[in-house]
């Protein structure tokens, strides 16, 4: 028997950042929004817990206890009292490091496929609360569409969104580190005053109508010049973006990744292309949003 989950990518059309708080952690004000970027994560019974990986990134992907997925299983067996003895097999197609919540979106589908698998009968509720002790993105990957995240991002509500939006997306040549960004974050605001973060009334405006134009009006992301400031290189690849006819061109969450908000699908083609043959990104993918979070895609009798 076995479960696989498919479980999506995100970018943040808004990642409004405010001041460091006791905890280390940051208040946000993060609107995410679910893109067709996948992994998919399949679990079934073994003598103990192993976690394999495979795509383009396996190589960066730590398999041993640390593992977004690992933990999840754990988590979830932890509050069963039952040993989470379970192999969980990654086929990774959302960048490593990327900004992109690739972790996060593991750590969610391996919840989702123990639930199923060990028929454990934890409600959507008991889900979130686990997804929130893994990770501040670990909830949205496990809902998907387009949701506001407030608290550490982890505090969801879901957005209407009236359309789809057509992406592009560059990986960068190296990764990023999410605390590195935010402690950067911290340096260049050093004795400024954050103010509280709150959503952009025009942004949740421009999503509900599902106008790209508008929403590449009033996006934003509060950790892009800390991800530049670390990576300065990503300029270039943001440049050529906009050069191609994108109508926003952003850092994806806490980088490296860019994301780039097309109209519509020939355009997201054509700025694919651009940024391409620029030589300024290792990858370049299309994708849409929003898509639905983490959906069981079938089980297996087979061992
Ligand atoms: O919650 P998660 O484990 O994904 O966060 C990774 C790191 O990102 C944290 O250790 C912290 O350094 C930073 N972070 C933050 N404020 C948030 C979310 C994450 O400072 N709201």
């Amino acid at each position: 028997m076995s479960v696989t989950v498919r479980v999506p990518a995100k970018v943040n059309v808004q990642l409004a950042v405010g001041a460091a708080r006791p905890d280390g952690f940051h208040d946000l004000a993060n609107v995410f929004l679910a893109v067709g970027l996948y992994d998919e994560v399949t679990v079934s019974p073994a003598d103990e817990l192993r976690v394999t990986c495979e795509g383009p990134d396996a190589a960066q992907v730590p398999l041993d206890g640390t593992n977004l997925a690992a933990r999840a299983a754990v988590a979830l067996a932890g509050r069963r009292g039952i040993e989470p003895a379970v192999h969980i097999h990654i086929a990774k197609d959302i960048p490593v490091a990327g900004g992109m919540a690739g972790g996060s979106a593991d750590g969610a589908a391996a919840l989702f496929a123990c639930n199923t698998l060990w028929s454990a009968g934890a409600s959507r509720a008991e889900l979130l609360a686990i997804c929130a002790e893994l990770g501040s993105d670990v909830p949205f990957s496990l809902v998907g569409g387009a949701a506001l995240g407030t608290g550490r991002g982890e505090q969801l509500t879901a957005l209407e969104v009236g359309g789809t939006f057509h992406w592009v997306f560059a990986m960068a040549e190296r990764g990023l580190s999410t605390p590195a960004v935010f402690r950067e974050f911290d340096r260049l605001g050093e004795g400024l005053d954050i103010p509280e973060p709150v959503a952009c009334e025009d942004l949740l405006d421009a999503l509900a109508k599902g106008d790209p134009e508008a929403l590449a009006g009033a996006v934003s992301n509060d950790l892009q010049p800390a991800a530049l400031s670390l990576f300065p290189e990503l300029a270039d690849t943001l440049a050529v973006g906009r050069g191609a006819g994108a109508l926003a061109a952003l850092v994806s969450g806490s980088g490296p990744t860019t994301a780039f908000l097309t109209r519509d699908a020939e355009s997201a083609q054509k700025a694919a292309q651009a940024l391409s043959a620029s030589g300024t990104c290792r990858t370049v993918r299309t994708a849409q949003g929003p898509v639905p979070g983490a959906t069981v895609m079938g089980h297996s009798a087979a061992r």
